[in-house]
């Protein structure tokens, strides 16, 4: 077997068709996820207005030089994905590829998200929004201080409130930190639903870290994380069929 990627392979009843939709139970659809629910309906813009304000934002991210970080990048990374999808996933911050291309999440550890919400039938292009905790890329890929958390948490916040996720995969203990301000082991942390300004919140080990715990044991990271991605696709199946109630 190739690179053991838990992420390559759909266990028997799952339910779930390779890279595609659901097979069966509540399925999301081939659409688009588009956000928008009752509960965000208040300050909702619409698309084009929202995509107005993104662009608005990414602008400003380009000017900034609110910390160090910004003596040191090649572009600033705000985004990629659909501003109009339910799920949103926050990471860290940007690695070299990232600081090259602009883009977030499209190095090694970007191809494994890739796969990982392939494996419960989302695109991340199509069925996420994707952004990390600060927008440049920190020397070596360091954690981000938290003085540079704090100067870039503003664009992220903006980013939340133009896109309106109603579920957020929060990909490792930096971005648990910087969007919820606790500091923790993610091995902790993960796999609980958190309530957070009317959205449910859902931090998972980062990419990264499963890159570098390659087993698919039952227990092991991977496997954890599987059963997580699991839990956020039934999750935003309910949101889909209208049902917003506790998980
Ligand atoms: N890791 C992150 O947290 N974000 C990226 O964009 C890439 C790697």
């Amino acid at each position: 077997m190739s690179e053991a990627s838990l992420f390559d392979l759909l266990p028997d009843g799952s339910g779930l068709a390779p890279g595609g939709q659901a097979t069966g139970g509540a399925a999301l659809g081939g659409e688009a996820l588009t956000g928008g629910s009752p509960m965000a309906a208040a300050g909702v813009l619409d698309p084009a207005a929202r995509d107005r304000a993104l662009a608005e934002l990414a602008a400003s991210c380009d000017a900034c030089r609110g910390c160090g970080l910004a003596a040191g990048r090649q572009q600033v990374v705000v985004s990629r994905g659909n501003p109009g999808a339910r799920l949103m996933v926050i990471g860290e911050g940007p690695g070299a590829q990232e600081d090259a291309s602009g883009s977030p999440f499209v190095g090694k550890a970007g191809q494994l998200l890739d796969r990982m919400l392939e494996s419960v039938g989302l695109d991340s292009n199509r069925d996420a929004y994707i952004a990390n905790v600060v927008k440049c890329r920190p020397p070596e890929n360091r954690k981000p201080t938290a003085i540079e958390m704090a100067a870039c948490l503003p664009f992220l916040r903006r980013q939340i409130a133009l896109v309106q996720p109603q579920v957020v995969l929060l990909a490792g203990a930096t971005a648990v930190e910087g969007v919820l301000g606790i500091k923790g082991g993610i091995t902790k942390l993960r796999g609980q639903w958190r309530q957070w300004e009317g959205r449910w919140l859902m931090p998972v080990f980062h990419p990264s870290y499963l890159l570098r715990n390659a087993s698919r044991e039952r227990g092991s990271p991977k496997w954890l994380t599987w059963q997580d991605l699991q839990d956020v696709r039934r999750r935003l199946a309910q949101l889909e069929a209208g049902d917003s109630s506790a998980p």
